[in-house]
């Protein structure tokens, strides 16, 4: 079973208009009712957004951009030894603001002049072969959110900072986005949820946790790594393996935990050659024969 639906506080629109997103009990922000309305306030701008008009702003307190700051802030300190050059050299040329989470119409206009790739505004869990096919038109949906400030170093959903330092850092290299932008042509060609569910999780074991040697380290490329503060001092110990498509694309995986196996490319060639390779030709058929070669 794909599990990604427990990683989204559901999001319910009421029949007055109102949106309401459940968060857990265990959720930081759980009894924070201020916290609570400005969720709210900000699933409903996603819900009522148009494509093709600007993202509305979303309203951040003083003390969520400091999250931001003071997370950015260890994550670069962090990236500069264990992120890959391609990633560092994305950062270095999207210039994302330190000191203030930036709007995504924002992202948007530092990324699109670079790779092509937009932002689009998700309330929460985006069906997958909405969230995975419009990457082939470059448009990346993302959370707008972010976490809780009593716990800045920890979140239980992807929030703004894993969509917008993870995911746009990576967005701003043409090696990545051109790689993101196969993911969602398979998406769009492949016919069975199976075999969607197949490209998601070479997605998830590559663009959102992926690692890679560089000059004889392990280095990470994945958003899922590259946003979390305490994973990304953990993934050197993790059972790496090499790239699989067919492990990678069956294994179960439980995102409520540390990755504990990773596949690790030997170069961005190799990544580009195999799985780039793949998404770019995959299909139903392929996909069948690579789940039956782990049966
Ligand atoms: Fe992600």
């Amino acid at each position: 079973m794909f599990e990604e639906a427990q990683y989204f506080a559901p999001v319910a629109a009421q029949e007055d208009g109102s949106v309401v997103v459940e968060l857990a009990s265990s959720h930081p922000g759980f009894a924070d009712p201020v916290y609570r309305a400005r969720r709210n306030a900000i699933a409903a701008l996603a819900l009522n957004h148009r494509p093709g008009t600007p993202i509305p702003a979303a309203e951040y307190t003083e003390q969520e951009h400091q999250v931001w700051a003071a997370v950015t802030r260890e994550l670069a300190v962090k990236h500069a030894k264990y992120a890959t050059a391609e990633y560092l050299a994305g950062a270095e040329r999207l210039g994302l603001p330190h000191e203030r989470i930036p709007q995504l119409e924002e992202v948007s206009r530092l990324l699109e002049p670079l790779t092509g790739f937009r932002y689009l505004p998700a309330a929460g869990l985006v069906p997958l072969r909405d969230f995975y096919g419009v990457l082939a038109d470059g448009f990346f949906h993302s959370t707008q959110y972010i976490r809780h400030h009593s716990v800045p170093f920890y979140t239980p959903e992807p929030d703004v900072i894993h969509e917008v330092v993870g995911h746009a850092n990576a967005l701003a290299s043409d090696r990545y986005a051109a790689l993101y932008r196969l993911a969602g042509q398979a998406a769009r060609r492949v016919e069975s949820e199976e075999a969607l569910e197949f490209v998601s999780k070479v997605f998830w074991f590559t663009l959102e946790f992926g690692v890679m040697r560089e000059a004889g380290e392990l280095r990470a490329y994945g958003a899922g790594i590259l946003s979390s503060y305490g994973e990304i001092e953990e993934f050197r110990g993790m059972d790496i393996r090499s790239l699989d498509l067919a492990a990678m694309g069956t294994t179960e995986y439980d995102i409520t935990k540390y990755q504990d196996v990773l596949f690790c490319a030997e170069s961005l060639e190799h990544l580009e050659d195999v799985v780039g390779g793949f998404w770019a030709t995959c299909d139903d058929d392929t996909i069948a024969k690579l789940a039956a070669s782990r049966i």
